[in-house]
């Protein structure tokens, strides 16, 4: 039973029991197939857990890095209070307009501003704008350079904020230290900045479920 059908047949009975039919999830979905997105979203059950995480932080202020269509944004952003507020940032144009679209349809446009360009590019102009400290991070974006997200991430937290870094097993991957795939690479640089950083208290938790093998990071700043 160690197969991907069973373990994407209990997130559909979890999905199910747990999270029920909703609409606006489900039409951001079945407009990112349209649009040709990758299906590269968290599931219904992770997408869950991080809208519980950002709930359990009493988030006010989210900062995401990776919109894709915005299926993530969406539950994030279903944790804010009325005047919180959601910052994503996503490189692709067309992916941002999907989210966009999406986010409007789920009723969500007042508190979710998506930010086009390079992460690296829009990161700097968040912290000049003065939009930080935010309660909740969530680094999903390209893998390479997780490491500098995460700093950037510090650079905009206080004491508190809570971290989540998605992708960071991907099949085991992340074990192969002679690995020259940019994004193991990428995701072992943050492993190792994370051991070393005296601000952020850690874990990772490998996953299984619709979307394979996988796992993310759980991070504290102390
Ligand atoms: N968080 C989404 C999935 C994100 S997929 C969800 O779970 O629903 C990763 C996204 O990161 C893609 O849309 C990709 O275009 C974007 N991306 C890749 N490199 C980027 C960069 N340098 N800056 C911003 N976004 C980037
Ligand atoms: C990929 C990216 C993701 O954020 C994810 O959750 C799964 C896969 C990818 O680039 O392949
Ligand atoms: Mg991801």
């Amino acid at each position: 039973m160690t197969s991907k059908r069973a373990w994407s047949g209990v997130d559909s009975y979890f999905a199910k029991t747990l999270i029920g039919s909703d609409a606006a999830l489900e039409a951001a979905l079945s407009a990112n197939a349209a649009a040709g997105l990758p299906a590269i979203d968290v599931s219904a059950p992770q997408g869950k857990l991080l809208h519980l995480l950002a709930r359990m932080a009493g988030a006010r202020k989210v900062l995401e890095i990776g919109a894709l269509g915005g299926y993530s944004t969406i539950w994030l952003a279903r944790a804010l209070p009325d005047d919180g507020r959601l910052i994503s940032l996503e490189r692709n144009l067309r992916h941002a307009e999907v989210a966009r679209l999406n986010v409007g349809r789920a009723g969500l446009e007042r508190k979710v501003e998506i930010r086009t360009g390079a992460a690296l590019d829009t990161l700097p102009k968040i912290q000049a704008e003065g939009l930080g400290p935010f309660d909740f991070v969530f680094i999903d974006a390209d893998k390479a350079n997780n490491a500098a997200y995460l700093e950037w991430a510090l650079r905009l937290s206080r004491p508190g904020t809570a971290i989540v870094v998605d992708n960071v097993v991907p099949e085991g991957e992340v074990i192969d230290a002679a690995s020259r795939d940019p994004d193991v690479v990428g995701v072992r640089r943050m492993f190792e900045m994370i051991a070393r950083e005296p601000r952020l208290s850690a874990t990772a938790i490998q996953t299984v479920g619709a979307k394979g093998w996988d796992g993310f990071v759980l991070a504290i700043v102390v």
